[in-house]
């Protein structure tokens, strides 16, 4: 039967263009029993053309075929090893099912409208391939648990990939860091600047947000892989099922223990947009720095020619597209976070048909996150710092006027007051024009008696970041630590 259908002509056939065509519906002239009948014996007329195209999700949720298969074979297993249905029908629906695999993978599949949703389709395909026992796959299921266990088994899956594509990016700054732990520029406050710090500690502040978004994605995965098949509809059902071993088959961690909220609540999907769109708002502020790095202005680091643009007009323009775009993308994703939220919010138990729109949000959202996060672990290899651009700009901004009072304090006078003298000297390198270090000794003698010509060595920008050597400091040395502690927690996951 299946080389009946491998015959015919490849193109999957999916109608969702044609014009609907309202009141002018096929008469209701077919028998009930015709095979070909697209509505059931409950009905005096079939559905609206334009009712079943927007009603419809098979365009874009045949995205969980792989998941729908799975779930159904192991939920045939299962209803066989409880003597449910007969080893006959079992043997009957895994060769069913082995076809349609196939089928979908070769493009060869023929998805219709008339069978609304990847779940009807595949059914309808397996019933037509051996028969009755396709007929008996839905016994003690619905639709309701089906979908809500196949996006979980999808979502599982996604938050694998993407959790392996962060730890490529995570890699990739480990590694800069790693390279530029002594590279000294300017560490801002306000946008002013504020104090040194090294470009590698810099780097390793964006490793931290992301090494959180991982652990997030690791959490909610634990409360994405439950079970929720059994539930059937909402009640759960009158046949003696065995909800641990579909579980165990599936390699879920856990049974969801409420059969009205196993096929209701979407809040999983709703926290791994939230997970999503953090890892968004942290790519997004990268990309923000990226962007201010590389103008003119700053030049601070430069990115390869393959990850931006020309302008149409302007020849002398190289543009940074790609962090630009990423920056976009986030109010793309917490879009679809807040979509989520407020198609949840109002429903009352059990299943509603509201939540067939949980599926083109959280997949453009997984579709999203890949891509970005892909395209910047490709790029962050390529960034390289410009570090006499960073040096200069550093030394504009009486960056190390904390360690002048720093060194005041170690001299024994209150930081209060070691605050205003510092104030003081400033306002004089002001007037001058220069920097702290640059002041002689005599001046800066006119501001406390307790500088010495030890000073010297507080002023520089190399020993404003080596002091800075505690854990979670910008000293070199903590740089350095911080990445071999990454590299080990990298491994371990
Ligand atoms: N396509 C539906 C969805 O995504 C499947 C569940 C349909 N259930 C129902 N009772 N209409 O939610």
């Amino acid at each position: 039967m299946a080389s009946r259908q491998s015959k015919r002509r490849p193109a999957p056939v999916v109608r969702t263009t044609g014009r609907a065509s309202r009141g002018a519906a096929r008469p209701a002239t077919q028998s009930s029993a015709s095979p070909s009948k697209a509505w059931s014996g409950r009905f005096d007329e079939p559905v609206d053309e334009l009712v079943k195209r927007f009603t419809a999700s098979v365009s874009f949720d045949r995205r969980l075929s792989g998941a729908d298969i799975r779930g159904s074979l192991a939920h045939a297993r299962m209803l066989a090893a409880q003597k449910i249905i007969t080893p006959k029908d079992l043997a009957a629906i895994e060769r069913g099912m082995a076809s349609i695999s196939r089928e979908i993978d070769s493009g060869r599949f023929e998805w219709s409208l008339d069978a609304e949703d990847v779940h009807l389709n595949i059914e309808k395909r397996l019933t037509a391939l051996v028969g009755d026992a396709g007929k008996r796959l839905h016994t003690g299921r619905s639709r309701n648990d089906q979908v809500a266990t196949d996006v979980r088994l999808y979502l599982r899956e996604e938050i694998d990939a993407i959790r392996a594509i962060l730890s490529t990016l995570q890699a990739s700054l480990l590694d800069a860091a790693g390279k530029y732990s002594d590279v000294v520029m300017p560490g801002f406050t306000h946008m002013q600047v504020a104090q040194p710090v090294t470009f590698g500690h810099h780097l390793m502040a964006y490793f931290e947000m992301f090494e959180r978004d991982r652990e997030r994605l690791s959490d909610c995965r634990g409360r994405v892989n439950r079970l929720p098949l059994g539930a059937a509809a909402l009640a759960g059902t009158t046949f003696p099922i065995d909800r641990e071993r579909v579980a165990k088959e599936l390699g879920f961690d856990a049974l969801c223990e409420n059969s009205l909220d196993a096929v209701s609540d979407r809040d999983f999907a709703i926290e791994f947009a939230a997970a999503a769109s953090l890892v968004l708002v942290h790519l997004s502020r990268f990309s923000e720095e990226l962007i201010i790095w590389m103008s003119p202005r700053y030049r601070f680091i430069t990115i390869p020619d393959r990850f931006c643009t020309g302008s149409s007009i302007m020849p002398q323009k190289k543009n940074p597209d790609v962090p630009e775009l990423v920056r976009g993308k986030s109010g793309r994703v917490i879009g679809h976070l807040v979509a989520l939220l407020t198609l949840m919010k109002g429903q009352p138990l059990a299943y509603n048909k509201d939540n067939q729109e949980d599926k083109e949000p959280l997949f453009d959202t997984v579709d999203t996150l890949r891509d970005v996060l892909t395209v910047f672990a490709g790029m962050v290899p390529g960034i390289r710092p410009v570090p006499e651009r960073m040096r200069a700009a550093a030394l504009e901004g009486y960056a190390t006027a904390t360690d002048l009072a720093d060194y005041l304090v170690g001299k024994g006078i209150a930081f209060r007051d070691a605050h205003e003298i510092v104030a003081l000297a400033v306002r004089e390198a002001e007037k001058q024009g220069c920097d702290l270090a640059e002041l002689t000794l005599d001046v800066l003698k006119r501001f406390s008696g307790k500088i010495g010509a030890d000073v010297a060595g507080w002023l520089t920008l190399e020993g404003s970041v080596a002091r800075r050597k505690h854990p979670g400091g910008t000293a070199p040395v903590q740089v350095l630590r911080a990445v071999a502690r990454g590299r080990k927690r990298l491994s371990q996951a």
